[in-house]
């Protein structure tokens, strides 16, 4: 409904796009969520706008809301197949909380996900989100499981480490080729086949080929025309020339006198002859390629046969992370439409609703330390008091004033 009414507004003709799941979390939200009982231990999910939003209730999404804990929670849908199309994920991750360490990734199932088993060995389809664990790793994860093995992008997509909500959006093309995007704007993009070992390489150095015997690959020879100087051998330390016997010095008690060693201002090193080109150098010998045997072109290693599920299977340290608006579509346009229509109106006001909270923080702590400082300043004052009635006790011991006589 939504997407036929913003087409008639702005006049653009979406190519129909099909929506396989769409979750934008309300007060209902537990009936289409199912939690895992892999463990006993599973950290609870609640559902909650946060410290601070853009609106109390669009802005609601399920928070992790237990430190260092497990969390596993998926959702099922119409199971269906990307082949031929293609497929963008989509989500907000806002770690308000500040995140130290602590997962931020959704997962993609085939539909015989076992939702009451969900743990981090289950089978998957694509893996998609960032992934935080202290300074060293901030990325965004894209894996897909290809015949079995969970592939790694190669690159490194960086993901935002700061408190405010993010979008996040995964793209695969039929043509095999990828984008990601954050908050709307593309991160990184490429082909399937070169970010990921899908395949093995397309050719391989020729086990038959081996450099020559006589391939000679010193760029640089010793000058055969050059030759040692006949005064070049010095000794490399001598007797100190100005060193003289002490005049006390007993032979027949401290033996024979030595003067002490110095460095030889004479000595030249070892003796190395004239670099020079060598005239047989042939260059490096580069190995020769063949086409890898084992190679076997795969124009579908984007396609999956089977979705059917969406999951959170996340390993938290500090807890407060909110997942909202997932989107599972077909049409880059929608999903970039519906991130306009959720992340895009929130940023704003919730970094507003931040920054004067952050304000108000500030002030408060000022307002403190002033108090503090006075209470200081106070004690201070009592402590200098204290001492001059001290002071004038001591005097008038010594001298009683006369009305007190
Ligand atoms: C989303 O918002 C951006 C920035 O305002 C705009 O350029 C873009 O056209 C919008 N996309 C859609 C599909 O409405």
């Amino acid at each position: 409904m939504k997407v036929v009414l913003l087409c008639a507004l702005l006049g653009i003709a979406f190519a129909d796009p099909t929506v396989y799941f769409k979750e934008e979390f309300g007060d209902d939200w537990a009936e289409r969520w199912v939690e895992s009982k892999h463990k006993s231990d599973l950290g609870k999910f609640v559902l909650t706008a946060g410290k601070f939003y853009g609106d109390a209730e669009k802005d609601k999404g399920i928070q992790t809301s237990q430190d260092a804990r497990f969390y596993g929670l998926s959702a099922k849908f119409d199971k269906f197949s990307n082949e031929g199309k293609t497929l963008v994920i989509q989500f907000t991750v806002k770690h308000e909380q500040n995140i130290d360490c602590g997962g931020g990734y959704v997962k993609v199932f085939s539909s015989d996900l076992d939702q009451s088993d969900m743990h981090g060995e289950s089978p998957y389809n694509i893996m998609f989100g960032p992934d935080i664990c202290g300074p060293g790793t901030k990325k965004v994860h894209v894996i897909f499981n290809y015949k079995g093995k969970n592939l790694l992008v190669k690159k490194d997509i960086r993901c935002k480490d700061d408190v405010f909500s993010h979008l996040y959006t995964l793209i695969v093309r039929p043509d095999n080729t990828y984008e990601v995007k954050i908050d709307n704007e593309k991160a990184e993009s490429g082909d399937l086949e070169a970010d990921w070992d899908f395949l093995p390489a397309k050719t391989i150095p020729d086990p038959d080929a081996k450099k020559p015997d006589d391939w000679d690959e010193r760029e640089k020879i010793d000058d055969p025309d050059d030759t040692k100087p006949e005064d070049w051998d010095k000794p490399e330390h001598i007797p100190d020339p100005e060193a003289k016997k002490p005049d006390d010095w007993d032979d027949e008690m401290d033996g024979e006198w030595e003067p002490p060693m110095i460095d030889n201002p004479e000595y030249k090193g070892e003796w190395k002859p004239k670099q020079v080109d060598n005239p047989d150098y042939k260059g490096k010998w580069v190995h020769p390629e063949i086409d890898n045997p084992e190679y076997e072109a795969d124009d579908k290693l984007y396609s999956f046969a089977d979705f059917g599920a969406i999951g959170f299977d996340l390993w938290q340290v500090k807890a407060g992370t909110i997942f909202d608006n997932v989107l599972i579509t077909d049409s880059v346009e929608y999903a970039e439409e519906f991130g306009n229509e959720t992340w895009g109106k929130t940023k704003d006001p919730e970094k507003k609703m931040k920054d004067a909270q952050d304000e108000e923080d500030r002030k408060a702590r000022e307002e403190e330390e002033k108090k503090r400082k006075e209470e200081e300043d106070a004690n201070k004052d009592d402590e200098e008091e204290e001492a001059e009635e001290e002071e004038e006790e001591e005097d008038d011991d010594a001298a009683p004033e006369k009305d007190e006589l």
